[in-house]
């Protein structure tokens, strides 16, 4: 199994960096953008009916996108990490602090997926302050913790580089 990934590593090293680095962008630039970017703007909707419903919205989409990402991350940072032969060397500590930041970071998307998923009932059955509250600690909390963690895990990245 170990040769076959090695074999695999060495022969598509090039695309395997390209979608870490890919994943790596979307899950976090993304965060960031709608932290940052969009949240804020979100703001200016007067009316609390449409300002959840887009809300609703905008989260439901960058979860969607996201997720075959997280998944693409794992899988070509184990190949990488194997197939750069990390195992035994100090490096692989840096390796595994990686896959816990990783899994933390998991952890906390599926989180948030499911307390979207509570808001979106509760708007769906007209509890808006119900949902607002399910919602609020996307942005105030949870979405900052995975853009710090995700920012940590890029520089461990470059770290494994050598750098
Ligand atoms: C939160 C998820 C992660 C993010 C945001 C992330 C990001 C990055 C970035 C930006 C690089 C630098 C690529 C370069 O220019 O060399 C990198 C490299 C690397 N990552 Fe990740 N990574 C994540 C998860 C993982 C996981 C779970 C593993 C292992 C299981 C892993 C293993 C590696 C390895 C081995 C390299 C070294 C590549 C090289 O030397 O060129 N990463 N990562």
């Amino acid at each position: 199994m170990r040769e076959m990934i090695e074999r695999f590593f060495a022969d598509y090293a090039f695309f395997i960096l390209f979608f870490h680095v890919l994943g790596a962008i979307i899950w976090v630039g993304g965060m960031i953008a709608i932290r940052v970017a969009v949240h804020p703007g979100l703001q200016h909707i007067e009316d609390s009916k449409t300002r959840l419903a887009r809300t609703l919205e905008i989260t439901q989409r960058l979860f969607n996108l996201v997720l075959p990402f997280i998944v693409i991350l794992l899988l070509t940072g184990v190949v990488m990490a194997m197939g750069m032969g990390f195992k035994g060397t100090p490096m692989n500590g840096f390796v595994h602090i990686k896959e816990a930041v990783w899994t933390v970071m998991t952890i906390n998307y599926a989180w948030m997926v499911l307390k979207r998923n509570r808001a979106q009932r509760l708007f769906l059955s007209g509890d808006l302050a119900g949902a607002k509250e399910a919602l609020s600690p996307i942005p105030n909390v949870m979405l900052p913790i995975n853009v710090m963690l995700g920012i940590v895990a890029l520089a461990l990245g470059i770290a494994l580089r050598g750098f």
